[in-house]
């Protein structure tokens, strides 16, 4: 075992810094120029779609939310993305004209299988994204695109979030190229995806920080993370990789939610991971970050290079990406964050307490 995890403690942490390579592995032969070629969408009639639902479950399900986020931006099409334990149960509208994207790891998990089989009964087209070559999900699907994030043997998830992310951006784009539906940063999002396993480098880069961020959680049994738009989804995956492996309670908050009800938890010390990134809310949030600061808590804050952030003591600023790829150098930091956490905690990181890598159950 120690000579699989090639030199790391962990596989949760060899995999973690594996994301460049992974990343790199998943594009590759997908990006040409401003071509992206995912040829085998051409066998599903992508023109009389006229409801979109994305369907996973845990970190593949953050996966999922952004990739629905993306869709309602550029494809006029109305679409949802639902946890699969739930979507059965939904009255999910299914026929020949829906699309159904299944996105996992495993490619075995029990209730995305499930959904995806009901969703064929009913005449739906599907795609799956699937890290694992051969699994029952990409046997199942119309369509399989695989993430080539390469073996994920640690509970948490972390090479196969971040890959999912890049490839759903390529499969959205792609969509809408479909469609015939023009997206005007086209070519920045694929300059920016090629970039991309440097910009992780670069975060990695600052595990030392990190790790010195996560001696915050020493004496503390909670944690927030908050954030609006696209940084919602790097906050629910960062309060999820949180709790599964230190097992300190996190919560992920709309950032504009928070004076609704969950400030009241905020006191001294109470630790606050913020995420401000996008450039049309960040300075909202900030406002909202600084109302928790008010009240006492220890806020870190990751944000862009050119965010004004003059009260906060912690702040990591994130190279310059495109917004919409925000979420992945986010991700790498609360990966680590979260490692970190765990590790001081003495933590069994790579098999957490109660946990499976691969849910077979419903
Ligand atoms: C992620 O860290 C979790 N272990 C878990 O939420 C996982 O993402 C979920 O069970 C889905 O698994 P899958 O991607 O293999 O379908």
């Amino acid at each position: 075992e120690a000579a699989q995890k090639g030199g790391y403690d962990t596989f949760m942490l060899k995999e973690i810094y594996e994301q460049p390579e992974a990343i790199r592995e998943t594009l590759r032969g997908r990006v040409e120029k401003e071509k992206i070629h995912l040829e085998d969408l051409e066998k599903l009639d992508l023109e009389k779609i006229n409801r979109v639902y994305f369907v996973a479950c845990g970190t593949a399900w953050h996966a999922g939310i952004y990739a629905n986020s993306l869709f309602q931006k550029w494809i006029d099409v109305p679409s949802i993305c639902v946890a699969a334990s739930e979507f059965r149960y939904s009255d999910p509208h299914i026929d020949d004209k829906t699309l159904c994207v299944y996105i996992s790891q495993s490619g075995e998990t029990a209730d995305t299988l499930a959904a995806l089989k009901m969703s064929k009964e009913k005449g739906a087209q599907t795609i799956s994204i699937v890290n694992v070559l051969g699994s029952s999900i990409s046997r199942a699907s119309d369509v399989t695109l695989y993430t080539c994030a390469g073996p994920e043997i640690a509970v948490a998830s972390t090479k196969a979030f971040t890959t999912q992310l890049a490839l759903v951006t390529l499969l959205i784009l792609k969509m809408a190229e479909l469609r015939h539906t023009t997206v005007d940063c086209k070519a920045e999002l694929l300059e920016g995806l090629k970039r991309m396993p440097e910009v992780v480098s670069e975060m990695l880069d600052k595990h030392e920080l990190m790790k010195q961020y996560a001696a915050f959680l020493k004496n503390q049994e909670d944690a927030y993370f908050i954030g609006r738009q696209l940084d919602y989804v790097s906050v629910l995956e960062g309060a999820l990789k949180l709790k599964e492996v230190s097992y300190v309670h996190a919560d992920a908050y709309f950032a504009g939610e928070l004076k609704h009800g969950a400030i009241a938890l905020i006191e001294k010390d109470t630790v606050v991971i913020a995420m401000a990134t996008q450039p049309e809310v960040a300075a909202k949030t900030i406002s909202n970050i600084e109302e928790t600061m008010a009240r006492g808590a220890n806020v870190i804050l990751i944000t862009t290079k050119d965010q004004p952030a003059p009260k906060f003591k912690y702040v990591i600023r994130i190279p310059d990406v495109h917004p919409l790829l925000a979420v992945i150098p986010v991700t790498i930091l609360l990966q680590l964050f979260a490692y970190y956490a765990a590790v001081e905690k003495g933590r069994d990181v790579d098999k957490p307490r109660n946990l499976a890598k691969s849910v077979t159950v419903e």
